[in-house]
Order: C-alpha cells, then sequence, then structure tokens
C-alpha cells in the first residue's frame, strides 16, 4: 500500500496559499540581490516577510536549522546556511530557497538569481537547470509514474553534459515538511509509484556542471558543495496532480497556467 497521502479540497487550498506565500518572498526579496549585499541580510529581509503575513519559516528550528531560508550560492549546491560573512559579488549565481508554514500547511519553492553579468557557462547550467524542472513538470498526471520525473530530467542533463545530484531529492510536501514519496532526479523509466489526484509533491532538480557528488561542510554540518567545486544550480516548485495533468502551487507568475 503506498504511504502518499491524498489531500482533500481544503487542504489543498490550504498548501496552495502557502505555496504561493513562499513564491511571494522569492519575489519580495529579489530587490535587495546585489554586490556587498550578504547572505545574512536577505536571511533577515525574508523572515520578517513571512512572518509579516502570519506565516512562520519551515527551515528555522527543522533538525537543528539555524535559519529562515536556504542560502547557496555558487559551488554551494543546497542547504547553504546564511550568514553576514557571506558577500554577494558580480558574477555570483544563488539558490534561495523558502519553506513557509502557514494556517498548519507547508510550501516549498527555490529559484536561481544572478549577481549582475555572469559568465556563459554560469548562465548556461542555470538555463538548462529551470528547463529540467520543467521537463520534471510535465510528467506530473495521474496514472504516470514518478520515476518518469527522473527520467526526463537525467537525459536531458546528460545530454547537455551536466550531472544530476542524487544525493538530495524530492519530496511529498504539504501536510508536513518532508512526506513520502522521495522524488529523485535521476531514475529509471516507468519506475516508483504511479500519481493520484490530491498528491502534492515537489520537483526540485540540483544540477552540477562536473561531478554528481557532494560534500557536507564539516564545521556547520549542513552547507553542500560539489565535491569537485565547480558550479551547481536548482529550481524547485511545490505541485499538485490534478484530475487531467498538473498545478504548480508555487506558480504566482502563471508561468504553467496555459499548459
Ligand atoms: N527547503 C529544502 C527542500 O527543498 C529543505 C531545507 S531543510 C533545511 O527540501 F533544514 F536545510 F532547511
Ligand atoms: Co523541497
Ligand atoms: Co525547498
Amino acid at each position: 500500500m503506498s504511504d502518499i497521502v491524498i489531500k482533500n479540497a481544503k487542504q489543498i487550498e490550504g498548501i496552495r496559499n502557502s505555496s504561493r506565500l513562499a513564491a511571494s518572498a522569492l519575489d519580495f526579496v529579489e530587490e535587495y540581490i546585489r554586490p556587498g549585499i550578504s547572505s545574512g541580510f536577505l536571511d533577515q529581509k525574508i523572515e520578517g516577510f513571512i512572518i509579516s503575513h502570519g506565516a512562520t519559516p519551515a527551515t528555522k528550528g527543522y533538525n537543528g536549522y539555524p535559519k529562515s531560508s536556504c542560502i547557496s550560492l555558487n559551488e554551494v549546491v543546497c542547504h547553504g546556511i546564511p550568514s553576514e560573512k557571506i558577500i554577494l559579488k558580480e558574477g555570483d549565481i544563488l539558490n534561495i530557497d523558502i519553506t513557509t508554514i502557514l494556517n498548519g500547511y507547508y510550501g516549498d519553492t527555490s529559484r536561481m538569481f544572478m549577481v549582475g553579468e555572469v559568465s556563459p557557462a554560469a548562465l548556461n547550467l542555470v538555463e538548462v537547470t529551470k528547463h529540467c524542472l520543467d521537463l520534471g513538470i510535465m510528467q506530473v498526471f495521474p496514472g504516470n509514474y514518478f520515476g518518469n520525473i527522473g527520467f526526463v530530467i537525467n537525459r536531458y542533463a546528460k545530454s547537455k553534459g551536466y550531472s544530476v545530484v542524487y544525493e538530495y531529492c524530492g519530496h511529498g510536501v504539504g501536510l508536513q515538511f518532508h512526506e513520502a514519496p522521495q522524488v529523485d532526479h535521476a531514475a529509471r523509466r516507468n519506475s516508483g509509484e504511479l500519481m493520484r489526484p490530491g498528491m502534492t509533491f515537489t520537483i526540485e532538480p540540483m544540477i552540477n556542471a562536473g561531478r554528481a557528488s557532494t560534500v557536507i561542510d564539516k564545521k556547520d554540518g549542513w552547507t553542500a558543495r560539489t565535491a569537485d567545486n565547480k558550479l551547481s544550480a536548482q529550481f524547485e516548485h511545490t505541485v499538485l496532480v490534478t484530475n487531467s495533468g498538473f498545478e504548480v502551487l508555487t506558480d504566482i507568475h502563471e508561468e504553467y497556467s496555459h499548459i
């Protein structure tokens, strides 16, 4: 028996509201991104925004994680801890990942930002990673296998000469931060469980310019870097399986509403 929770209409509405708030927080913080600003300052802005909208940052205190967002620069794959000591500079690429709890419901989203002009190599990695997320989202419909999300992402990333992080995955989300199933971003075609209407989960591919493997910072116990110190990028949306396909719950820009 599958342990993936099917959400009812009331729960979906709550998860949608939280998801939209998390995405709004990314829009809000974008205005502050410029050379010389610290990731710790951005985190403070995010925390203020979330709390002023009656929500809570899900990461703060989660398994001892200390901050209200994850901010991962350049070779950091994920779980970068915001700090006043980490100063943005021209040419940096960074992922900001925000998870909100609003009325008990979780929404989880991240995207890449670029500081001023970035290298063509960095821009290409960011663009390919966004397309990986979009390809994964297009595999969301009732009766499809979860494995097909990772199958199409891995096939495309490899065709561009990149590698897919396998040590961190997408996840069911909504009533809790991390629920079943685990959503692999590199998977075999037609593997895993079947999608059913009412399931809510994230797709959040991390794509590396070099090798796939990662190393966790020994001092802070969180920051995950590429083992070869090459660039990494990530985008994340929270999605709902509908009767006919998908709804991207964190899509406040109606980027996917025409599909
Ligand atoms: N938001 C991350 C995700 O997409 C999880 C961060 S957990 C933390 O799953 F503890 F590192 F904050
Ligand atoms: Co997530
Ligand atoms: Co996230």
